[in-house]
């Protein structure tokens, strides 16, 4: 699917179908909806008149077009009570809700009105929405059904957004092309995290790296078990020792800026969580699959960053190993080293992935990143804790979690600032090592943040738990059932406003 922004009436573009917008109650339409209306002699007025379309946020009426204008049909798409302050986060619901519709429909090339409905909000934002709508909502994985008949069914043709505004329509398509990247990095992070886990090993997932790298201009540096051995990497190494499965420490470097100062982005890596010896129930253990989440955000984040070229150094890293139980995998009890020189006391071998992120906490400081970001499948408890609506960050500056809040407002996914009160720490107090792995059920979220807070030191850190949105269970919204690829949106956010 193509996207493509032109200027001037709706009705001057030949294609398959136009879209145009009324809101709900409307006793006049206005615009490019009054404009197509005139040319198919009030028929839009009529669906409206005898309460057919009633302009309910998001619901969708087609018609036959008829002679009077260059498409074959014309679907009209409520966006709802006029007095609810239109805005960029409703704008990119809806389109991804309608254009799934659509998609149902078997539409051909569609030109979508912008006219009325995106005036409140600035046209790059716009732009950006609609492109984010599309892309994300139009997303699906269905590359291992063999059968046709199994995978989804219908497609969309190109899509031209029609602005009226002569000075809006550079702004706009400014807005649909930086829309375009992030919502190629996100779904390019669902695609690693629908993966099922034999197809996506830390050498496949190394291999993407190194692909993504070569085709953005990126570095890519894969650090092997050697050379993880030689730096120290205990914790990290410590995840892999039951698995059949090589480890692979990745490494993708950005530099937009001057200097060698970076901010870091690290992801947890678990291509398979079995919680090893301390292995988990079967039941709902596929979902493990998603345990990498946090290293496919990293990746898609650096992809989509590449492409935008902002003034700024960034690293992106990703420790990625299976969890497997084995006769040489980690005991609870093991003592085990990071590459910083703080020792470990793994009371259970589930709670691997703070494990990993020591290690990638410690390296990113030595590598000279100065503002630490990771994003990790941590907990349960964070499912617990605010389940799939918004995922928590926990900070220990100020400054990284308002510039976090914001970047999350601007993508549209939401957060929640969680605590990392001193006292939390005397949990994972261990008898025989400087800390343990975990701190029992009590706070349990908090407590693997506060784990990590010991490894990123004074440097400015945020660690976002994203265990509760890694899927999504049905189609809402930009979300499609499965991996959700959140928080890509944010970290590029975070990292563009780091640029200014
Ligand atoms: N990967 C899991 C957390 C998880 C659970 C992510 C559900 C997504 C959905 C993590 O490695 C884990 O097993 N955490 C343990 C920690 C416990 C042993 C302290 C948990 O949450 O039970
Ligand atoms: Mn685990
Ligand atoms: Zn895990």
């Amino acid at each position: 699917m193509q996207l493509h922004v032109a200027g001037g009436n709706l009705t001057a573009q030949r294609v398959d179908t136009y879209v145009v917008t009324v809101p709900e109650g409307a006793r006049r339409l206005a615009g490019q909806t009054a404009a197509v209306d005139r040319a198919l002699d009030g028929a839009i007025a009529a669906q409206l008149a005898a309460g057919v379309a009633t302009g309910k946020d998001g619901e969708i009426t087609a018609l036959a077009a008829g002679d009077g204008v260059h498409a074959q049909r014309v679907v009209v798409l409520g966006t709802g009570k006029r007095d609810e302050a239109e805005t960029a986060d409703r704008l990119r619901t809806r389109i991804a809700n309608a254009s799934r519709r659509l998609r149902t429909l078997g539409v051909g090339s569609v030109a979508l009105g912008l006219g009325g409905v995106t005036s409140p909000i600035d046209p790059a934002s716009a732009g950006r929405a609609i492109a984010e709508g599309l892309l994300l909502g139009l997303y699906r994985f269905d590359k291992h059904h063999t059968r046709a008949a199994d995978r989804a069914q219908g497609s969309i043709g190109d899509v031209t957004l029609v602005e009226p505004a002569a000075g809006r329509v550079a702004e706009v398509r400014r807005g649909v092309e930086q829309g375009r990247v992030l919502a190629e990095g996100q779904n390019l992070a669902r695609d690693l995290g629908n993966e099922p886990a034999n197809l996506m090993t830390p050498t496949i997932v190394a291999q993407q790296a190194q692909r993504i790298a070569s085709e953005t201009g990126l570095e890519c540096k894969v650090i092997e078990r050697a050379e993880a051995e030689r730096l120290k990497m205990g914790s990290f190494l410590s995840v892999a020792n039951g698995s059949v499965q090589p480890p692979k420490f990745i490494v993708l470097t950005y530099r937009g800026g001057r200097g060698n100062r970076f901010v870091g982005l690290l992801g947890k890596g678990i291509t398979f969580d079995t919680g090893g010896i301390s292995l988990k129930p079967g039941d709902g253990m596929e979902s493990m699959k998603g345990d990498m989440t946090g290293a496919a955000s990293v990746i898609g984040a650096m992809q989509a960053i590449a492409r935008l070229a902002p003034r700024v150094n960034v690293m992106g890293i990703a420790p990625c190993t299976e969890n497997m139980p084995s006769g040489s995998a980690t005991k609870p009890g093991d003592v085990v080293y990071a590459m910083d020189g703080q020792s470990i006391e793994v009371i259970n071998t589930d709670a691997e992935g703070r494990l990993v992120l020591a290690d990638a906490l410690a390296y990113a400081k030595q590598q000279g990143c100065d503002t630490l970001v990771d994003i990790a499948t941590l907990t349960g408890a964070m499912n617990v804790a605010l389940g799939s609506v918004r995922f928590g960050v926990f900070a220990n500056n100020d400054r990284v979690w308002s510039d976090l809040e914001r970047a999350s407002g601007a993508a549209g996914e939401r957060v929640w600032r969680m605590p990392l009160d001193r006292e939390y720490a005397d949990q994972i107090k261990s008898d025989v090592a400087d800390v343990k792995n975990t701190g029992g059920r009590a706070a349990g979220s908090v407590t693997a943040a506060k784990f990590l807070e010991r490894f990123a030191g004074n440097t400015p850190w945020a660690h976002l738990d994203i265990a509760g949105v890694m899927n999504a269970s049905s189609d809402r919204g930009v979300l499609v059932k499965g991996n959700s690829g959140i928080p890509v949106r944010t970290l590029v956010h975070f990292v563009l406003g780091r640029a200014r």
